[in-house]
C-alpha cells in the first residue's frame, strides 16, 4: 500500500497505475479542519532520500467525507484514512466523523509526524501519551485501527506494546526520521522550516531493525515502511516479520514502483516455490 502523504487521496494517480491492484490505499494525513502546511520549500533531496516539511497540508475531514469517500465507495481496494491532530480530542473527533462512512475501510493514526509544532510527534514519543490517544480513538470507532509509530524514540517496542494494549489492531512503522540540511551560501535551512523528516532508501536499515524488534514484541500485524523501493526490499521486511508493507518516497521517482513490487514478490515466490506469503513472514 502507499505510505501516507505520498499518494494524495488515492484519486490523483489513476492515470499512472491501476490503484485497484494495491492491497489498500492510505491517504494523506487528515485533520479536523483544513491545514495549509508549512512554508515552502518543503522538499529537499538528500544523498539517498528526501527531507520533507510538508506539515500535514490537507483539506480537512469534512471535505474528505463529502468529496473523496463517495468515489472510494465505488472501488474494490480498501481506503485507509491517515489521521492527525493537535490534541487527543481532535484525533478522536476526526475518527468519529469517519466511522461508518461508506468508502472508509480503516484509520491509521499518525502519532509520529515530525513536521507539526504541536501534537503529532509528541503523542508518539511516550508510551503513556501514545496509549491515551489510541484509547480515545478506539472508543470512537469500530473501524480497523492502525497506529503509525515514530522512529524518533529510544525504545519503539515499548510504544508498540502501549498502543496495542490500548486497542490498536495493527501497527505501522516507521514514519520519517528527523533531519536537517543547510544552504551554506544563505546560511539557512534548505527547507522553509529548520528541520524536516527524512525518508527513502537512507532509512531502510533503521526501519527494518525496528520492524523486526516490534514484530517480536507485539502479537498484532506489523506494517513495514521506510525506504522500500523494490520487491527485494519488501521481502526483507516480510522476512523480518512484517505482514504488509507501505511504499512512499519510491513513488516520487517511479510512479509504478508499487505495482512492480507486487509483481516482483509474486515472481520471487514462484521462483522459490512459495505458495503463501505467510511462509516467508518472520523467517529471519
Ligand atoms: C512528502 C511526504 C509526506 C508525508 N506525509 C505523511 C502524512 O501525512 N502522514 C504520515 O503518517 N506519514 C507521512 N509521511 C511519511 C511516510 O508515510 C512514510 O512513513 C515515510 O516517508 C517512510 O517511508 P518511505 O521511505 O517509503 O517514504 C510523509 C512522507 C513524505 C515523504
Amino acid at each position: 500500500m502507499p505510505a501516507s502523504g505520498t499518494f494524495g487521496y488515492g484519486t490523483e494517480y489513476g492515470e499512472l497505475l491501476d490503484v485497484q491492484r494495491l492491497g489498500a490505499i492510505v491517504t494523506k494525513g487528515v485533520t479536523r479542519r483544513p491545514w495549509d502546511g508549512n512554508t515552502q520549500p518543503r522538499i529537499w533531496e538528500t544523498a539517498a532520500g528526501v527531507l520533507n516539511s510538508v506539515g500535514l497540508e490537507n483539506i480537512g475531514v469534512e471535505a474528505v467525507v463529502r468529496h473523496k469517500a463517495p468515489l472510494w465507495a465505488t472501488w474494490d481496494v480498501p481506503v485507509i484514512v491517515n489521521i492527525a491532530g493537535h490534541s487527543i480530542e481532535e484525533y478522536a473527533e476526526v475518527a468519529a466523523m469517519l466511522d461508518t462512512v461508506p468508502g472508509v475501510a480503516g484509520v491509521e493514526l499518525n502519532i509520529s509526524c515530525p513536521n507539526v509544532s504541536r501534537g503529532g510527534l509528541e503523542f508518539g514519543t511516550s508510551p503513556d501519551s501514545a496509549s491515551r490517544v489510541t484509547a480515545a480513538v478506539r472508543a470512537t470507532t469500530g473501524l480497523p485501527l492502525i497506529v503509525k509509530l515514530s522512529p524518533n524514540v529510544t525504545d519503539v517496542a515499548s510504544i508498540a506494546t502501549a498502543v496495542v494494549s490500548a486497542g490498536a489492531d495493527a501497527v505501522c512503522l516507521i514514519n520519517t526520521l528527523r533531519g536537517m540540511a543547510v544552504d551554506i551560501e544563505t546560511r539557512t535551512s534548505r527547507l522553509g522550516t529548520p528541520s524536516g523528516g527524512l525518508s527513502g532508501p537512507a532509512i531502510k536499515p533503521v526501519a527494518l531493525y525496528m520492524v523486526h524488534a516490534v514484530a517480536h514484541t507485539v502479537d498484532v500485524p506489523v506494517i513495514g515502511c521506510g525506504g522500500i523501493s523494490t520487491a527485494e526490499d519488501a521481502l526483507e521486511f516480510i522476512m523480518a516479520g512484517a505482514t504488509a508493507v507501505q511504499v512512499g518516497t519510491a513513488t516520487f521517482t517511479n510512479a509504478r514502483s508499487m505495482l512492480e513490487i507486487v509483481d516482483g514478490i509474486a515472481s520471487f515466490m514462484e521462483r522459490h516455490g512459495v505458495a503463501d506469503i505467510g511462509e516467508l513472514r518472520g523467517v529471519l
